[in-house]
């Protein structure tokens, strides 16, 4: 295949991710943005088998077949709950990647280069490696946290803040030791230091930020992975890579803005870690508030045959119970009863951006009758009935109102100002910042307990 056709072939890919992250800013045409996605991925993957890849057809044709399965049967078996700890796992392949082929392509005999077109790729190579092992080890501890297999409470070592500094000037002592060792040939022990500073920064860094403020961590993450992607298309020369790693990188970090914007929190801070301390103001005063009031689905049903304006805020728990399609009915039984029902999302609903969003869709929830925060939090006031389905943390009044929470200053639904607000979870348990809750105490909150699924289905019956 001529250089030309290669060429015109990943332009044509990058038109296509271009597309595709377009598509996939809007619920109506995601669809499109995703086939964009996969059409750009398999031309880009067809253009580098027949034009650039000349050797090593069976290991690599080996390596795609298992690869390609080991995909294919994650895909498929994945539960929708489980989707934030896949995306996370998979930022880890990406970093660990381009640390692999960061170390491969220096140690390869065939790459000779000399003068400043060597110190360049020495820098693109050292960058590659580094950015590769923070993303890996990070990536590979928010997998931990987000599938529990790691408590989400942060670390808070004495001195982090100066442990985190000492692991960035080590990582430069090292780069420029590399950078010296590399003009004679060498240079391969700063490269292992540095990888190792690197793995341990990146699992200190996840490490120290709490449960809260995971969201800006995800994005992150994925922002560094296509960071990680960009350099190693330097190194390699490959413009595509480069491109697409970019694309990844830059709409990562406009999504960690946006994460931030949602949870009032200052990137650097986050970063900086050490927010959602659990303590005794994560505890809260549960014990001081008073009485929960427990009620049933048939007294649910006829309060909310009396309301005219519902609106329902999914959380987590909805995602748990696939609880989706019963609200849908809910929805609709409502709706034929003259009620006009809204759903309300938090931007970091669930656990992952979009999560609430991607399962109403599956559930043929209409787009126009559900809000984001922003658009729906100043009506609360003209509510009747707020139905909160396995939320928590995203309707919890003690963001506002205590300000040393670990969630304190983190913008919520305030479903407490309307007339009457139902819950549906299971116990009293906190959410996923380990808050206390005092709105399941509030004279106008009624606790509907049970699973989400089974406690709307008991609410449809009941209407
Ligand atoms: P959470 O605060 O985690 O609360 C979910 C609630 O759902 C729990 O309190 C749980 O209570 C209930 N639940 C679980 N299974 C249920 C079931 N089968 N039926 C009924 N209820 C069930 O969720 P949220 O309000 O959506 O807030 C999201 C949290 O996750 C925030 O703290 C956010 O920062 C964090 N987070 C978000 C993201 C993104 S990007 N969205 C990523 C990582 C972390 P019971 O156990 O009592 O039922």
């Amino acid at each position: 295949m001529p250089t030309g056709l290669v060429t015109a072939s990943y332009i044509g890919a990058a038109v296509l991710f271009i597309l595709a992250l377009g598509g996939l800013s809007h619920q109506e045409t995601a669809r499109r943005g995703n086939l964009y996605g996969m059409l750009g991925m398999a031309l880009a993957l067809l253009a580098t088998l027949i034009g650039v890849v000349s050797d090593n057809f069976a290991i690599l044709f080996g390596a795609l077949v298992v690869g390609g399965a080991l995909g294919l049967m994650l895909a498929k078996r994945v539960q929708m709950t489980q989707m934030p700890e896949l995306v996370a796992i998979l930022h880890s392949l990406v970093g660990l990647a381009a640390v692999l082929v960061g170390f491969a392509n220096f140690t390869d005999p065939a790459v000779q280069l000399a003068g400043a077109e060597k110190t360049i790729h020495d820098v693109e190579t050292y960058l590659g490696i580094l950015i590769g092992a923070v993303t890996f080890s990070g990536s590979v501890i928010a997998f931990g946290k987000l599938s529990g297999r790691i408590g989400g409470k942060p670390l808070v070592l004495p001195g982090r803040h100066w442990l985190n500094l000492a692991l960035l000037l080590l990582a430069i002592w090292f780069g420029a030791w590399f950078l010296d060792a590399a003009e004679g040939g060498a240079g391969l022990a700063p490269l292992l230091l540095m990888t190792a500073v690197a793995l341990l920064f990146g699992i200190h860094m996840v490490m120290a930020i709490g449960g809260a403020d995971m969201p800006v961590v995800i994005s992150m993450l994925n922002s560094y992975s296509g960071w990680a992607a960009s350099a190693t298309g330097f190194m390699l020369g490959n413009d595509l890579l480069i491109v697409t790693g970019a694309l990844v990188g830059s709409s990562g970090a406009i999504l960690s803005y946006i994460m931030c914007r949602a949870m009032n929190r200052r990137f650097l801070s986050v970063i900086a870690g050490g927010f959602g301390t659990s303590g005794a103001s994560a505890a809260g005063a549960a014990g001081e508030q008073g009485e929960v009031q427990p009620l049933d689905p048939a007294d649910a049903a006829v309060m909310l045959k009396d309301a005219k304006n519902v609106v329902i805020v999914p959380g987590y728990g909805m995602a748990v119970a696939q609880a989706q399609h019963a609200v849908y009915e809910l929805t609709k039984e409502l709706q034929n009863a003259g009620v006009s029902v809204r759903f309300a999302i938090h931007p970091v609903a669930g656990r992952m951006p979009g999560h609430m969003n991607v399962l109403l869709a599956e559930a043929n929830v209409p787009y126009d009758i559900v809000l984001e925060m922003d658009e729906i939090n100043d009506d609360f006031p003209e509510v009747d009935v707020s139905i909160v389905i396995g939320a928590n943390d995203i309707v919890n009044p003690s963001a506002q109102e205590v300000p040393d929470s670990p969630i304190a200053g983190m913008p919520v639904l305030e479903v407490w100002k309307g007339r009457a607000t139902f819950v549906l979870k299971r116990s009293m348990a906190t959410g996923y910042a380990g808050v206390e809750n005092p709105l399941f105490f509030r004279e106008n909150t009624f606790m509907l307990f049970g699973d989400a699924r089974e406690m709307l289905q008991a609410l449809i019956k009941a209407l």
